[in-house]
């Protein structure tokens, strides 16, 4: 079967998963601008590797329009959300099964720093801590703890090479 990965990232994260995933299991990558379209609309199963930004993956709609529903399709996605912000997780996940009914669904967390950030997000994550700051420690979800970090101590980073063992 032909596989394929792809990746859509903003600050690099998700692409070192997509890339350490594509070499370990001998993979053709690209970033999802650059993926030929003759490459994509051949392989059997595609990986699609997208990072989260307030709650969607990067470039599924894209992605949708270039391939068909006989390709399989597994999608994982990276974001400082963890396993147990069940809520939040679920919103990635629905919202990845609105355009992907099919898919296998996979998540990530991945890491983030207030110096790659624009203006406009560092307001966002500014926003947020603040926000998150007025809560008590048991009502904080990790994703706030992690933003106030950013905040606070300019970056977090939860990148584990690890956990790309369980896709498949
Ligand atoms: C403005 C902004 C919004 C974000 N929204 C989310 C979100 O909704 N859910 C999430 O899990 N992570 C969110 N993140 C964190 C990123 O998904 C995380 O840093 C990820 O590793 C970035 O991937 P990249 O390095 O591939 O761009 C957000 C980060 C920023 C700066």
């Amino acid at each position: 079967m032909t596989s394929i990965v792809i990746y859509a990232t903003k600050k690099g994260s998700t692409g070192l998963y997509a890339k350490t995933f594509a070499e370990k299991n001998d993979y053709q990558i690209f970033e999802y601008t650059q993926a030929p379209p003759e490459e994509l609309a051949s392989a059997e199963k595609i990986f699609y590797f997208g990072s989260v930004y307030a709650g969607n993956v990067l470039g599924l709609d894209e992605l949708k329009k270039k391939i068909s529903t006989s390709q399989q399709i597994t999608i994982i996605s990276v974001g400082l959300t963890s396993k147990n912000d069940q809520e939040k997780l679920a919103e990635i996940h629905n919202g990845i099964m609105k355009i992907f009914p099919e898919a296998k669904m996979f998540h990530l967390r991945g890491r983030l720093e207030k110096e790659q950030l624009k203006l406009p997000e560092k307001l966002i994550v500014k926003m947020i801590s603040k926000a998150s700051k007025k809560k008590a420690a048991h009502e904080k979800l990790n994703i706030e703890e992690a933003i106030e970090k950013v905040a606070d101590i300019g970056s977090v980073d939860y990148i584990n090479l690890e956990e790309l063992e369980i896709i498949k």
